[in-house]
């Protein structure tokens, strides 16, 4: 595969997606912008590249005129806007500057494949116009790895929180953002995963995800007083649930969020989730791989070397194992995973071929009514972890198809134009109905022109209006006419 290099067109391809999935129309390889009526084109490939507007001529179009004229066709941008992709160009360039050898660890390679970040996103590498300085020493995609930072005192645990008593492990960087002086710690070295402020601690095998105040892609990552108490409670309906999962389809899991700790005196910004690591959940002989990282590709990468036929039976088995444990988590026990690329590592085999499924990340994880007693006790049932059927079907076919099996495919077909991968996934979500009570909104999946897809770019100018997610219909592969 083409290694990836330029902080420009990364920048350019990201916009150009964005472009496409939600503001303009696309036909013949150009794109119009619908309120302007301003023309684009792009080279097609895996994702779009190389803009040219029309203007008389065709003339290219560099990343941030780009950026220029999306603001003029949406119209009063929000503040900030512009700044954040071009700091996030920044960001990519300042890695791509930095990036070392991969590491030896398959595992760890995937988790830090991802320089360009989210492909639907306009600023996919925005570090809150931090200097690199700052972050670099912590950032996946240079597989850096550091020692925590610990804090000595009293604090507080909800759950099951494996630790030392007395002892807060603290992420140096989000010490630095709370103007905190930071020591390190007899804790280990951990290195960050791909969502940056989750880290492995490959000697404890555990995984600890903390509070980080910079706004990445959609979100400030901190850890929310309202998220954080949800963690016991997830936990306890997840063991169970999994349990069940996993009988019929062997080797799936869920990297369970325990507990975590944090200090009265900052109960969000010093907080610390501790989760089940990876090697308690993996089968023998078998290694994980990030999906995200399966996606952007890696040295090692299974994908990589197979011929056409290989990479067919590949995908199959891929669909295979991922697909089947998040619809049965939704239709036998109202669980709204969000699986999407950053939060599934899949398990290959010693010939690369998809063996398991592994989940993570029950913060964006949402239920359905049938678990209205827990709802109520916690946020009552107007929270925004609980969601009416349509609303969780909604989110979960963005997760899974949108924002992770046409990723999936992309990579493989990017390898072998023109294999029928998604005659491979209709049939896993065919077989699942047929051995599952055929629920009726999988035939209506598989009978659906769209599929719903998050709206990242759009998202920015609706979020000033204070709405919180926002879908656009998106071509779904799955169907046939
Ligand atoms: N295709 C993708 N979809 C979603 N997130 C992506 C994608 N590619 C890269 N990312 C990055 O992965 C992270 C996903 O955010 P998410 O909320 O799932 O993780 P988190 O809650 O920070 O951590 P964890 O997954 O460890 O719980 C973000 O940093 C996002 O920019
Ligand atoms: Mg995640």
């Amino acid at each position: 595969m083409e290694a990836i290099t330029d902080p420009d067109g990364i920048t350019a391809t990201a916009l150009l997606n964005c472009l496409r999935r939600e503001v303009g129309e696309w036909a013949g390889g150009t794109l119009r912008l619908p309120r302007s009526g301003t023309l684009l084109r792009a080279r097609e490939g895996r994702w779009l590249s190389d803009p040219e507007v029309f203007t008389g001529s065709w003339q290219p179009l560099a990343w941030h005129e780009l950026a220029v004229l999306i603001s003029k066709e949406l119209g009063d941008p929000p503040v900030g806007f512009l700044d954040e992709i071009a700091g996030s160009r920044s960001a990519i360039a300042a890695v791509l500057d930095a990036r070392t050898a991969p590491p030896a660890d398959l595992y760890q390679r995937s988790e830090q494949a991802l320089v360009a970040g989210h492909r639907y996103h306009p600023a996919p590498k925005g570090r809150g116009g931090l200097p690199p300085s700052e972050w670099l020493p912590y950032s996946p995609e240079v597989h850096a790895s550091f020692p925590l930072a610990q804090l000595e005192g009293a604090f507080v645990d909800d759950g099951e929180v494996p630790l030392p008593e007395g002892v807060l492990p603290a992420h140096p960087w989000q010490l630095s953002l709370l103007g905190m002086e930071s020591s390190s710690s007899g804790l280990g070295e951990v290195w960050p995963t791909s969502s940056v402020r989750t880290v492995y601690d490959p000697a404890a095998d555990l995984f600890y995800k903390f509070s980080l105040d910079v706004q990445i892609t959609n979100d400030v990552r901190r850890l929310w007083a309202h998220d954080l108490r949800w963690i016991p409670p997830l936990a306890r309906l997840l063991r169970p649930v999994f349990a069940d999962i996993s009988s019929v389809f062997p080797g799936a899991a869920f990297l369970i969020d325990r507990g975590y700790r944090t200090s009265p005196a900052s109960f969000e910004g010093l907080a610390v989730v501790v989760r089940d690591g990876v090697r308690q959940h993996v089968l023998p002989g078998v290694t994980p791989l990030l999906a995200a990282g399966i996606s952007e590709g890696f040295d090692g990468n299974p994908l990589d070397g197979l011929d056409s036929d290989g990479a067919l039976r590949w995908f199959r088995q891929y669909v295979s194992v991922v697909v089947p444990p998040v619809l049965h988590a939704f239709f036998a026990h109202g669980v709204v995973m969000e699986c999407h690329l950053q939060n599934v590592l899949v398990g290959v085999d010693g010939a690369g071929l998809p063996v398991q499924a592994i989940f993570r990340d029950p913060e964006g994880m949402r239920l359905l009514p049938r678990h209205s007693a827990l709802l109520s006790s916690m946020d009552g049932l107007d929270g925004s972890r609980g969601v009416s059927e349509a609303k969780g079907w909604e989110r979960l076919q963005y997760c899974l198809i949108v924002n992770h099996l046409i990723e999936i495919a992309g990579a493989v077909l990017a390898r072998h134009p023109g294999v029928d991968v998604w005659g491979e996934a209709r049939d896993v979500f065919v077989a699942y109905a047929r051995d599952h009570g055929s629920p009726p909104l999988l035939s209506a999946l598989l009978s659906a022109p769209f599929v719903p897809a998050k709206a990242n770019l759009l998202l920015r100018w609706t979020r000033a209006e204070g709405a919180a997610s926002r879908y656009v219909d998106c071509p779904n592969p799955l169907y046939r006419n």
